[in-house]
Formats: C-alpha cells, sequence, structure tokens
C-alpha cells in the first residue's frame, strides 16, 4: 500500500509517498519551508500545498513535533503556542480534503526504525530519540510503543535536556561536535540509568553524522545511528497511518 507520510518540523514541512511493504519512497522528497509564524491554519495551508504538489489523494499520515493524543495536540515546547489544544486531525483533513492520521514525530520515526531500520523487528527494549531542534523520544518493547513519552524534557542543568543538548543547542552555542556530543553522554547516561534499554537509535539531522561524535558516547548501552537517516519521519508518518486504516 503506498500511503503519504509527511514529516512537520519547525523549519520545513517534508513529504513523499511511501510504500509501507518495503519502505521505499516512490517518490521525490518534497520539502517547504515551514510558515513562520507557524500557526494552525498555515501549517496545515502548507500541507495541502505539499499534498497538491504530489497530486496526492488518499489517507496522509503526519508526524507533528508535540504530544498528540486522540488527535489533539497537548504540548508546545517549540511550535507556536496558539497549538495547544487544537484539534489537529479534523484541521488536516478539511484543508486537505484527506483522511489525515496524525501522531507525534518521535513517535512514527522510532516505528520507521522498528519496521526497517537499524532494529528491524527487533523485541527488546529500544530508547529512539529524534536530535534536531528539540529532543524527542520513543519507546518500544515486544515490537510495541509506548507512545508520547516526552523524554527531551527530563531537567539538566535548570531546563529541558533539550535546551543543554539539542542539536539547535550545538548550533546556537556554536559547539563542535566533540563539545556537542559530551553534552549529549550525560544526558544519554541518566536516561539510560532510568530505562536501560537494549539499544538508543539516535535519528534526526544528527544521525547523518554519527562517525563525527560515537566516540564520545560512552554509556554502557549499544547506541546506534538510525537507518532511514533523517527520512525516518516520513516513512514512520506512512506506517503510522497504516495501521490506523486497518
Ligand atoms: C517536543 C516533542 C518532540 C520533539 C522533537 C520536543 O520539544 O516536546 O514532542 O517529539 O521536540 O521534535
Amino acid at each position: 500500500m503506498e500511503i503519504l507520510g509527511v514529516d512537520i518540523g519547525g523549519s520545513g514541512i517534508k513529504g513523499a509517498i511511501v510504500d509501507t511493504e518495503t519502505g521505499e519512497l516512490k517518490t521525490e522528497r518534497i520539502r517547504i519551508p515551514t510558515p513562520q509564524p507557524a500557526t494552525p491554519q498555515a501549517v496545515a495551508e502548507t500541507l495541502k500545498q505539499l499534498v497538491d504538489q504530489l497530486n496526492y489523494k488518499g489517507p496522509i499520515g503526519c508526524g507533528f513535533p508535540a504530544r498528540v493524543i486522540g488527535g489533539v495536540v497537548l504540548t508546545a515546547a517549540n511550535i507556536d503556542e496558539s497549538w495547544i489544544d487544537v484539534e489537529v486531525e479534523k484541521l488536516f483533513s478539511k484543508v486537505t480534503g484527506q483522511e489525515v492520521y496524525v501522531a507525534n514525530d518521535a513517535d512514527v520515526a522510532g516505528l520507521a526504525e522498528l519496521s526497517f531500520g537499524a532494529v528491524k523487528d527487533y523485541r527488546g527494549p529500544v530508547l529512539f530519540l529524534t536530535v534536531g531542534t528539540g529532543i524527542g523520544s520513543a519507546l518500544f518493547i515486544n515490537g510495541q510503543m509506548y507512545p508520547n513519552t516526552e523524554l527531551g524534557h527530563i531537567k539538566m542543568k535548570g531546563d529541558s535536556a533539550e535546551k543543554y543538548c539539542a542539536d539547535s543547542a550545538r548550533e546556537r552555542e556554536g559547539l563542535t561536535h566533540e563539545e556537542w556530543a559530551k553534552r549529549f553522554n550525560k544526558y544519554l547516561k541518566k536516561v539510560t540509568f532510568l530505562l536501560q534499554p537494549d539499544f538508543v537509535v539516535m535519528g534526526g539531522g544528527i544521525s547523518k553524522k554519527f562517525e563525527k561524535y560515537q566516540e564520545y558516547l560512552t554509556v554502557n548501552t549499544k547506541v546506534i545511528p538510525a537507518r532511514t537517516l533523517n527520512l525516518a519521519g516520513i516513512i514512520g508518518a506512512a506506517m503510522y497511518c497504516k495501521t490506523k486504516l486497518k
């Protein structure tokens, strides 16, 4: 089955049609800059533009950078405040004229890795982290997801850990990969101590540069890069949509 998967991020809205049997992209990946301010209506219209560019009709899966339960946005750490309590599935379905399913961006990206990536079909405990503007988390065991965790928000230096060691902190503070990785390693120590997964899978933009910082990650859990790299969000969104259609 081919489904449009869309990854809604702070700087770009990216999508492609995905073959949900193989995880392959069936079209080019389209990226449209996220409108600023990224209000619900503006983002919905950008999504419609993406759907139109691909000339797509059918169900759509979206990864969204917030806690999303029952089609409603509940948090707004790195997105416009006006998103809180928005019925995002209804809004996107209405504006695009298609059936749209929305879930947390890290949860869906983790699903892609479990379906086709670094932990394909693995049944043990896995923590997936997506590191970009924020830090998103997804937890899996026995192939099942424990959804809507927010482990990027554990406290470090008096604030959310993502403020200290997301990729945006590296850019904002001009850190070298080594400096950033040493911070991130402290974060990993905390989360792996609390959860002790068999694997930590690193996704997001930073997963493409794994060899630049791998040596500084010294936790006693295997830390591996996502295999679907920065396409995880798109592939996983389509996979999530498929689970909702069954
Ligand atoms: C949000 C999460 C999201 C993560 C990655 C965090 O700031 O709270 O819901 O998964 O950023 O986008």
